[in-house]
């Protein structure tokens, strides 16, 4: 049976506070290309994911792993640069591993980034989305991360997840791009298992449930991070069209499109997340 193994939490926080003196309030998780953010946290503290006892660790190229423990934006932060997913065979226990080590250091803001495939007509590559709300495809028939024995530290058994996004923070988001002229949208996240991309019917029947994005990520730590009571901010960076309106040649290079683009798009985001752990600070 799948279940949170308390000990193995404790020991991996324990591991984290004896190579650090950071004691992050905000958490990050960077997804596919998006790492160069972590360069820009200030006397950083670094750990291999291999390194820290029970951490999963990424086998697919462009997820370095790797912990970060620093200041960006003038608060405390733990960065995940890369992050495991359920298709490459781990369970959601392990996927979000993580986020219960980072509720163990005292995190209790989150902030997950994506790349994901736009559905809605005006979500083009290279746009950025502040995720408002999620559908949860995998977790819908059962497939939750909280599966399992409950441990009423960490959570409570039903966690509400009507406002799994924060408004607030949501609304610094925006406040934040509006300030620098960057053009941000808003929507929702669906997520799919993978790692097969969607085909032309999934994508019409995804538009038709209310998705607006997909992606194979996020949702999972984003319910870990809820049910830990955190504030949760989710933010997409628009890498490709979708299946059913992109030609046979871009289908090729999908996976290379999603690294490619996020490239573009990196510095425009690490604005807009300095900017906001920036406001986030003086809020505190
Ligand atoms: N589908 C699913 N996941 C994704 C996509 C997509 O088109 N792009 C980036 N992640």
């Amino acid at each position: 049976m799948e279940h949170v193994a308390r000990d193995d939490i404790l020991q991996a926080a324990d591991f984290v506070r004896a190579h650090t003196t950071y004691k992050p309030t905000v958490g990050l998780v960077l997804g596919s290309g998006l790492s160069l953010l972590a360069q820009r946290v200030s006397q950083p503290d670094q750990l291999l994911y291999q390194d820290i006892p029970h951490f999963p660790h990424s086998t697919v190229v462009g997820h370095t792993g790797r912990l970060i423990l620093g200041e960006l934006g003038g608060v405390t932060v733990c960065l995940m640069q890369g992050r495991v997913h359920y298709y490459e065979g781990y369970s959601l226990a392990q996927v979000t591993f993580p986020i219960r080590v980072m509720q163990a250091l005292g995190v209790n803001t989150l902030i997950v980034t994506n790349a994901a495939g736009g559905i809605r007509q005006d979500l083009q590559a290279g746009d950025l989305m502040a995720i408002n709300d999620h559908l949860n495809l995998p977790g819908l028939s059962g497939n939750n991360p909280l599966r399992g024995a409950n441990d009423d530290d960490l959570g409570e058994r039903f966690p509400d997840m009507s406002r799994a996004y924060d408004p607030q923070l949501l609304q610094m988001l925006h406040a934040e791009a509006e300030q620098h002229g960057i053009p941000l949208k808003e929507g929702v996240y669906a997520m799919v298992g993978g790692p097969s991309f969607e085909t032309p019917a999934e994508i019409r029947f995804l538009r038709l449930i209310g998705a607006d994005a997909v992606g194979m990520s996020t949702v999972p730590e984003v319910i870990v991070a809820r049910h830990a009571g955190m504030r949760v901010l989710g933010i997409s960076l628009i890498s490709n069209p979708t299946i059913d309106s992109i030609n046979a040649e871009q289908i090729q290079t999908l996976h290379e499109a999603v690294l490619e683009t996020a490239q573009r798009a990196v510095p425009v985001l690490t604005i807009l997340i300095e900017g906001l752990l920036q406001r986030l600070g003086r809020s505190q």
